[in-house]
């Protein structure tokens, strides 16, 4: 995928929440269940739409929701549990396997992929598959991986309200791309501000716990894959019980530091105390604290709206660097060296 391809999906997120959301998702009766828990199982950029409906449930839903993002099922996976299997390209390892387990487990389960094995096992087995557009970068795909998990849960009547929500999202996105695509300039373009504090330093994302730590963790994997770097993301209010102490030593090493906090209006009171004064604590030991604050009233319009910006962010922070954000070759080289053996 060119550069180009890669901003080209960046604009194109809005359209993605649109078009599965004009698609719809029809399940056939048996799925109708009173479930008691729901797995999400994924890798990488499959597996982020299901911390996206964890924490979303988190604030909605009667029922537990958990991501596995590993070979096997967890113990409790039996046939009151619903198995969402979600590969982009429907041939990691990982989540096939999760997929053999959750069946010898009796589990309900629904598969989410472009295509690839699991579309065709999942189909010989008689379960339900959601087949979502292919040819892009799992991660480039968010919108066409999130949106028909969102669907699901509305249809089964775990969650109410996520179409609605789909839609502010749709446009608050479409709202902020205005303002960070690529025909804005820095200093206006507040995406490039943030890619430019973040050259040559060592990215901090702080999120809060139930509210923007899937934000967070997106920021994260965002800079590691399409600017080739290193970052680490915590929680609030977790990261003042261990991370926070840890702003001592080496100087040098704190004063390549670039501090991001994700802020949620709807945080803790108690959270936004805490923000406060950590900042404080950090403050002088690195090299910048940046900000960003979620738009939109809905706790989906909200995550997309930060998570939205740290796309943008690990974009331009890509170009800055002088290299295409799209191919990610340690991960192909992995998969490859695997498949081998
Ligand atoms: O961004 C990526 O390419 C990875 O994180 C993949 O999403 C991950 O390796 C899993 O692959 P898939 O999404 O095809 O299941």
């Amino acid at each position: 995928m060119t550069v180009e391809k890669m901003a080209e999906y960046l604009w194109g997120l809005p359209e993605q929440f649109a078009s599965i959301l004009e698609q719809g998702i029809s399940l056939p009766v048996k799925y109708q269940h009173n479930y008691s828990n729901i797995v999400v199982t994924g890798l990488g950029g499959s597996a982020i739409g299901g911390d996206i409906i964890r924490t979303y449930a988190l604030q909605k839903a009667q029922v537990p929701v958990i991501v596995n993002r590993d070979y096997d099922m967890p113990n409790f996976v039996n046939s009151d549990s619903l198995v969402l299997t979600v590969s982009y390209s429907g041939n990691t390892e990982e989540t096939l396997s999760a997929y053999h387990h959750a069946r010898t487990q009796g589990a309900a389960i629904i598969a989410v992929t472009s295509g690839g094995k699991l579309a065709d096992i999942a189909r010989q087995d008689g379960y339900g598959v959601v087949k979502i557009p292919g040819g892009l970068a799992p991660r480039a795909a968010t919108g066409y991986l999130f949106a028909p998990l969102a669907l699901i849960f509305e249809e089964l009547g775990i969650v109410k309200g996520a179409k609605t929500d789909l839609k502010e999202t749709v446009q608050v996105l479409k709202a902020i791309r205005e303002g960070i695509h690529p025909g804005v300039d820095f200093p206006e373009n507040q995406a490039r501000v943030i890619a430019r504090e973040m050259k040559d330093s060592l990215p901090i994302i702080w999120g809060s716990s139930a509210r923007s730590e899937t934000a967070a963790m997106r920021w994260k994997t965002q800079i590691n894959e399409n600017a080739k770097s290193p970052t680490y993301y915590n929680i609030f209010p977790e990261l003042n019980h261990n991370e926070i102490v840890g702003f001592g030593m080496p100087k040098d090493l704190l004063a390549r530091l670039v501090i991001i906090i994700l802020r949620d209006p709807a945080d803790h009171p108690q959270v936004k105390k805490r923000i406060e004064i950590s900042k404080e604590i950090v403050r002088s030991h690195v090299k910048k604290i940046v900000e960003i604050q979620a738009q939109g009233e809905s706790f989906l319009a909200k995550f997309y709206s930060l998570a939205y910006m740290g796309d943008y962010a690990s974009f331009y922070l890509a170009l800055e660097y002088g290299i295409n954000p799209s191919p990610v070759e340690t991960i192909d080289y992995l998969k490859a060296e695997l498949a081998k053996a």
